[in-house]
């Protein structure tokens, strides 16, 4: 039974790794199961993908699509146009996708009108927020879905509401901390570790690259200005996405705490999180991975897909008014952040859960 396995931005790769691992576990076990790995290239830098193949252990794959960058409509065209050409050519049994980019979408669809079944892992989050692609991505990905893996109850009760029937819904966990646990260990360093003296507990870690945070000059030069007056000192790290570069490029000046470094490897970027006063964000699976390391997560976001990094882990939502910053920063350094529990099922062993109930699934035909 071929599953094609597809993959095809930056964080999908966290995702797909551990169900790649189980998928080969009931392989060598006896189980007809086999995956074909499809990265579809959205995604194509060794520093948004190919270190984390390597550090993650994921094969290289089946296929490449290659489709590069473009905008929303090139992107998923493209993506459409190439993954059919490959299933027509070479059918698979079941066409599995994580996550809400746009590969996820584009070969769902593609999957479905061809009548080869969707298995959604992430399924059923949501943020309300139609401007985001990724909101749409869901929402497109889910009408069509066959199996929902889900990481939360709020995902199954979206879900419910929306009639999908109970035994399409499978509750397993979250493959991303599948990653994150299996990886604690391994965490290392990055280079400039040293150069800059960073020590445990005194820096702060940011990310941004939602096109509401980063695409306007005038709102990114603020949200950098409370950044640095807020972090009384302390130095942020900021690896710099290849769409902020862009704003970025042409700021005339920011706050000499920010240290803008490359998007880094998998190994080394969690490193930093893992020891950081706290984490400066928009990002959605960062946040479930400061909510399990209990790290301090400030989101600059209106809404989140992820409320239980809010209502059960250390993450709260800011806002995308810079003002919400400082208060928040101040309220960290007097030591009063919460301290969060980590939500039910994200305990490591999601991939197996995901590779049995396929199996399952799959051997009733
Ligand atoms: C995509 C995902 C987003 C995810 C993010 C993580 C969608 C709709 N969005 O957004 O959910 O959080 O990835 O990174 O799928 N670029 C490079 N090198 C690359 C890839 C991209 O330089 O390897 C450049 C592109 O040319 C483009 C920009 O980065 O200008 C944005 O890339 P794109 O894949 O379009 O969307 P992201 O903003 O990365």
């Amino acid at each position: 039974m071929l599953v094609d396995v597809i993959a095809g931005a930056r964080p999908n790769f966290m995702k797909i790794a551990p169900i790649l691992k189980a998928i080969a576990a009931r392989r060598a076990a006896g189980s007809t199961l086999r995956a074909r790995l499809v990265h579809t290239g959205q995604h194509y830098d060794e520093r948004m993908s190919g270190d984390f193949f390597t550090q993650l252990g994921i094969p290289t794959p089946d296929h490449n699509l290659e489709v590069g960058s473009g905008t929303q409509a090139e992107q998923t065209g493209a993506i459409m146009l190439r993954y059919e050409q490959l299933l027509q050519s070479a059918r698979s049994d079941v066409c599995l996708v994580v996550g809400d980019v746009t590969s996820t979408m584009a070969c769902a669809i593609t999957a479905q009108k061809l009548h080869i079944p969707v298995a959604h892992v992430e399924a059923g989050i949501r943020s309300g927020d139609w401007t985001m692609p990724e909101e749409i991505n869901r929402l497109v990905t889910d009408a069509i879905t066959n199996w929902f893996f889900t990481t939360s109850e709020f995902a199954n009760d979206t879900l419910r509401r929306n009639g999908v029937a109970e035994e399409r819904i499978h509750f397993v966990g979250n493959t991303m901390i599948d990653t994150l646990l299996a990886n604690r260990a391994r965490f290392q360093p990055p280079a400039f570790w040293a150069e800059h003296g960073l020590t445990p507990g005194g820096y702060f870690v940011m990310t941004l690259h939602r096109p509401a945070n980063v695409d306007d000059p005038a709102g990114f030069a603020r949200l950098l200005r409370a950044v640095g007056e807020g972090v009384r000192g302390m130095p942020v790290l900021f690896p710099v996405h290849p769409r902020t570069a862009k704003t970025l490029a042409n700021l005339p000046d920011r706050p000499a705490s920010i240290i803008t470094v490359d998007p880094q490897p998998y190994l080394e970027f969690n490193y930093l999180v893992s020891n950081a006063r706290g984490v400066i964000t928009d990002s959605g699976g960062i946040t479930e991975e400061t909510t399990v390391m209990g790290i301090p997560c400030m989101t600059l976001r209106d809404s989140t897909e992820r409320p239980e990094t809010v209502t059960q882990g250390t993450n709260e939502l800011l806002g995308t008014d810079p003002a919400a910053l400082g208060p928040a920063l101040d309220r960290l350094f007097a030591g009063q952040w919460k301290t969060g529990t980590v939500p039910a099922l994200w305990d490591g062993h999601t991939g197996e859960r995901i590779a049995e109930i396929l199996d399952r699934l799959l051997a009733k035909g």
